[in-house]
């Protein structure tokens, strides 16, 4: 949990010769999540801090009520499309682009806040996995494989060998170094009874 927290919430300039771009607004990632993941974070920790959550729902009342309605750090979205328009319109304009975006409202029912979109993550659950790999927006799978037999009632979808090649140790973990430009704790770590390595995959399709 500490490295996801760490992985999500770290930002890195995307792109050095545009970094000027962001001098006028806060530059934060954004988690996209399925609503029943948004419920399964306790309360004293959601919305994730530092972070735009943006939870996709298919019911466009679903903050209406809610007291994180007008969180800035909160949006909504009916689909995973229209969850990545949102950020796509929150992150830096491309080089030959000199207007300013603004996020669009036509997607979501919540007012998004006026800040510029590095990174994106998609956080789950199983439901928006599932679409969500499919997706070419999707470039690379972050995947932390405990070594343990748990009980579960919920999975992430079969990983394809045709379509993400798993790094090598090695490679995953220098691959983690420069996605976060500092040190990652690299093969396998021991905490407690567990033993997990954090693992990389890329899109090769
Ligand atoms: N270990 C991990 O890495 C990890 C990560 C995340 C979550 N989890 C666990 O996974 C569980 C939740 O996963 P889940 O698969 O049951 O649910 P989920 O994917 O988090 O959320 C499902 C909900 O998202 C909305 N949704 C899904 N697809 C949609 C689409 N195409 N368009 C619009 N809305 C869509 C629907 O919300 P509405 O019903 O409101 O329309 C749906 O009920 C939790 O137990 C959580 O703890 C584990």
């Amino acid at each position: 949990m500490a490295f996801f927290a760490r992985i999500t919430s770290k930002v890195v300039a995307q792109d050095s010769s545009h970094h000027d771009d962001a001098s006028s607004s806060t530059s934060i990632n954004a988690c996209i999540m399925g609503r029943l993941t948004w419920e399964s974070i306790p309360h004293k920790f959601r919305p994730l801090t530092s972070r735009l959550n943006i939870i996709v729902s298919r019911n466009p009342h679903y903050l209406d009520d809610k007291p994180e309605k007008d969180n800035p750090l909160v949006a909504l979205a009916p689909s995973l499309d229209a969850a990545l328009d949102l950020v796509a319109s929150m992150q830096k304009p491309t080089p030959t682009t000199t207007t300013t975006t603004t996020p669009s409202s036509s997607s979501t029912t919540s007012s998004a806040p006026a800040v510029q979109i590095e990174r994106v993550f998609l956080i789950g659950g199983a439901q928006l996995y599932n679409e969500g790999i499919e997706s070419k927006h999707c470039q690379h799978i972050f995947l932390t494989r405990i070594q343990s037999t748990v009980e579960c009632d919920t999975f992430f979808p079969e990983i394809r060998p045709q379509q993400y090649r798993l790094l090598p140790g090695p490679e995953s973990h220098a691959f983690l170094e420069s996605y976060l430009q500092e040190p990652v704790q690299g093969g396998r770590i021991q905490e407690g009874e567990f033993e997990f390595e954090y693992t990389v995959y890329d899109r090769v399709v």
